[in-house]
């Protein structure tokens, strides 16, 4: 037996993709060397300052430090004007006129706003969302700004933390490709040019992990699971060329995000070869004291500096002791202008130097344009979910009908811009009523009642709404959470819908009208009573500025919806964290006793990981694999026929996963390796085609070494995470 075991170890692939080789566009030696010339000229306090970074408020103090080179880098300037007035104090007036790098959090648009990012993750279409990043900088960088603050690429697998609404999910293969869109979105191919900004991927690292669900937590991830599930998307975006990281709020392992040695030197630097610089969280260096790893400012400073910590956002740490620290040996000179370098680097590769100014004539001309709303728009469209429909209740009929249009968010705009809206104007929205009215037309026979308010208590308004649902043909009912239930800071224990909207949905049903539900959320929510009882529901999520036109346009049947759940979604907060690419344990759930699984629920999700309806079917035949053996290094492909047999056309995402029966650690019952959105009319078929390697097939092993090891594995290509057509192969 243990002969077999050497042997099997023996012939285990050990694909290295470790060192990678930095990627930030237009990085080369020519800038290293400017680089360098410029740090020769500078003093201490000049070095000191470009690793600061403050929220800026018109203060005299402020334009003090920016006149003399005391600040490298401001948060939350924004707009052209603001934006040249105080580069123009520090290039003209500092010493050695070395620019200010303005960052700013345009995590899903500047003024055109999008939807949330973990809507734009159930779109799966990377290629839409890449564009959507690409506007977002475009408008960003007319108004001055150089630095987004994002693409956030947390896993997230606890749908109570607020910030599952700013990722992509909880999948680490789905979350590398929109981190990579996203990316490549905001940057192009050359940060210098005007409509790109440098990315920021964040938190690095573990952050979604927080325990409990409750934001800022401390996280215990091994680091297996680090290196297999939520690594993954910061490597995907470093290897895309990412300028810059984001370092965490949370404790890791013990030893806290914004000073871990072994995230942001060993890994980051050491094994992917990061040439760009990072950024503190907001005050989480200053942090370190209350986490109980810092006596005080001077040493947070050292540690964070010291564990590959950049830039401080806010804490002043770095301003308050840097200087002392060098003074006395205690930090050496050499990891102070190492950490200048970095940061002066970005601010060549953005071409500050050259043109430090952005124009205002620009800045009119970008924002909102046509271009932009439509791409909003589109985008809205792909992102929602519809979750159930049955007897084909959507979509619904234009003329000849009444609608009741119901619940506390049918005419809210600044909520459907949801967490983060940046510059977005609720203003500019389409509110879903404005959105069916549009959709109608003059004359549409449309009541609407507000029922109740978001949150509370105050159940008056329902009898009102009943009386208008009993008067219509059909019911739309929109509710959720507002903006402000996710996000940062957001977290919430039970996440059913909020208030008496539940109330209202249950009085709604007592009319026996057909009720639509559309949700608007920054994440699942727990809505088991709504799932069984309510015949349609959509998932609408917070879809930015084009919202309410997007949704009609499903309501209505204009578009047919495509989007798929990046995330699993609970029937209750007792089953999390919940996931779909879970361990099967030794006692796999079954309805018997002694098994996995809870007493009082299933252990099963309300609806799968992938999972969304279409207003049409497709139906997968003919899967076929190129072999049934590949060496450990080799490619196998695969092939499978969809075809749409409904009477609409529509879009599908094809989803391939996998699964390794034996490992020399448990592997996931499933795990996606592949996905396509393909369009097709009806009666249309397509084949589609993945291709499997050492990519995928690999996995990091109980000696954190990335192997592809020998043996069965099982992959099914279907239309979610827990159905699709079955094929297996073995590894040799
Ligand atoms: C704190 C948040 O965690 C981070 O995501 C954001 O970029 C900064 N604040 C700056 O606003």
């Amino acid at each position: 037996m243990m002969r077999r075991c050497a042997l099997v170890l023996a012939i285990i692939l050990l694909v290295s993709p470790l060192v990678l080789h930095s990627q930030i566009p237009g990085y080369g030696t020519e800038i290293d060397r400017r680089v360098d010339e410029l740090i020769s000229r500078m003093t201490l306090e000049e070095k000191i300052g470009q690793l600061q970074q403050y929220t800026y408020g018109v203060s005299p103090e402020l334009q003090q430090m920016a006149r003399t080179g005391a600040i490298g880098s401001f948060l939350n300037v924004r707009g052209a004007a603001q934006t040249n007035a105080l580069q123009k104090l520090a290039v003209e007036n500092s010493r050695l006129g070395i620019p200010i790098l303005f960052g700013l959090d345009v995590i899903h648009g500047y003024k055109t706003i999008f939807p949330i990012p973990l809507a734009e993750a159930a779109s799966w279409d990377p290629d839409l969302a890449e564009q959507a990043a690409a506007v977002a900088a475009r408008e960003a960088r007319a108004a001055g700004i150089h630095w987004t603050f994002a693409p956030m690429v947390d896993i997230a697998r606890d749908a109570r933390w607020g910030r599952i609404a700013e990722g992509a999910g909880e999948d680490p293969f789905l979350g590398s490709r929109m981190a990579v869109a996203r990316v490549r979105g905001f940057q192009g191919g050359n940060l210098a040019a005007p409509d790109r900004v440098a990315a920021c991927l964040k938190h690095y690292v573990g952050y979604g992990a927080a325990e409990g669900g409750r934001d800022y937590n401390t996280t215990e991830i091994s680091e297996q699971t680090l290196r297999n599930i939520y690594l993954p998307p910061f490597r995907a975006g470093v290897k895309a060329g990412a300028a810059t990281l984001m370092s965490a709020f949370n404790d890791l392992n013990g030893v806290p995000a914004s000073a871990n040695p072994f995230t942001l030197d060993h890994i980051l630097r050491g094994e992917w070869g990061f040439d760009g610089f990072v950024v503190s969280d907001w005050n989480s260096i200053g942090e370190l004291i209350p986490h109980g790893v810092a006596a005080d400012c001077a040493e947070a400073a050292l540690k964070s500096l010291t564990a590959g910590v950049e830039m401080d956002m806010e804490s002043r740490c770095f301003n308050q002791s840097l200087s002392r620290l060098i003074e006395e040996g205690i930090l050496p000179l050499g990891t102070l202008d190492e950490a200048v370098r970095r940061v002066l680097r970005i601010k060549y590769l953005l071409g500050l130097f050259e043109k430090p100014y952005t124009d205002p004539k620009l800045e009119k001309e970008v924002m909102l344009a046509r271009p932009h709303l439509e791409l909003a728009r589109l985008m809205a469209r792909e992102s929602m979910v519809l979750l159930k429909n049955d007897g084909n209740l959507l979509p619904l009929a234009r003329k000849g009908i009444t609608v009741a249009v119901i619940g506390p968010l049918i005419d809210s705009r600044a909520d459907l811009l949801g967490t983060w809206r940046c510059e977005g104007d609720p203003a500019q929205v389409v509110s879903i009523l404005q959105g069916i009215r549009t959709a109608l037309g003059d004359g549409a026979a449309i009541l609407t009642a507000h029922g109740c308010d978001v949150t509370g208590t105050k159940g008056e308004s329902i009898p009102s709404a009943v009386a208008a649902a009993q008067k219509a043909d059909v019911v739309i009912a929109v509710v959720g959470e507002d903006a402000s239930m996710s996000g940062e800071a957001a977290s919430r224990a039970r996440f059913g819908l909020p208030g008496m909207q539940e109330e209202l949905l249950r009085a709604l049903k007592g009319t026996n009208k057909p009720i639509v539900a559309v949700l608007l959320a920054g994440r699942p929510l727990e809505i088991p009573w709504a799932a069984d009882n309510i015949p349609a529901i959509l998932m609408a999520w917070h879809g930015g500025t084009q919202a309410g036109a997007a949704i009609a346009d499903v309501l209505f049947g204009d578009y047919s919806p495509s989007g798929r759940l990046p995330v699993s979604w609970p029937r209750s907060a007792g089953q999390l964290p919940l996931y779909y690419n879970f361990k099967n344990t030794g006692r796999p759930t079954t309805d018997q006793k002694f098994t996995s699984r809870y007493l009082d629920i299933a252990s099963t999700p309300q609806f799968p990981f992938g999972y969304g309806l279409s207003y049409t079917r497709f139906e997968y035949a003919n899967l076929q694999l190129d072999r049934k053996e590949i060496g450990p290094g080799g490619q196998l492909k695969v092939t499978v026929e969809v075809r749409n047999t409904g009477e609409k056309p529509g879009d599908e995402v094809v989803q391939l996963y996998i699964r390794d029966l034996v490992g020399s650690i448990t592997r996931p019952v499933r795990e996606l390796k592949g996905f396509q959105r393909i369009h097709l009319e009806p009666g249309q078929a397509r084949t589609v085609h993945f291709s499997l390697g050492s990519d995928e097939l690999g996995f990091f092993n109980a000696r954190n070494e990335y192997v592809v090891e020998p043996g069965e594995f099982h992959l099914w290509v279907g239309p979610n995470s827990a159905e699709g057509v079955q094929g297996k192969f073995t590894v040799r």
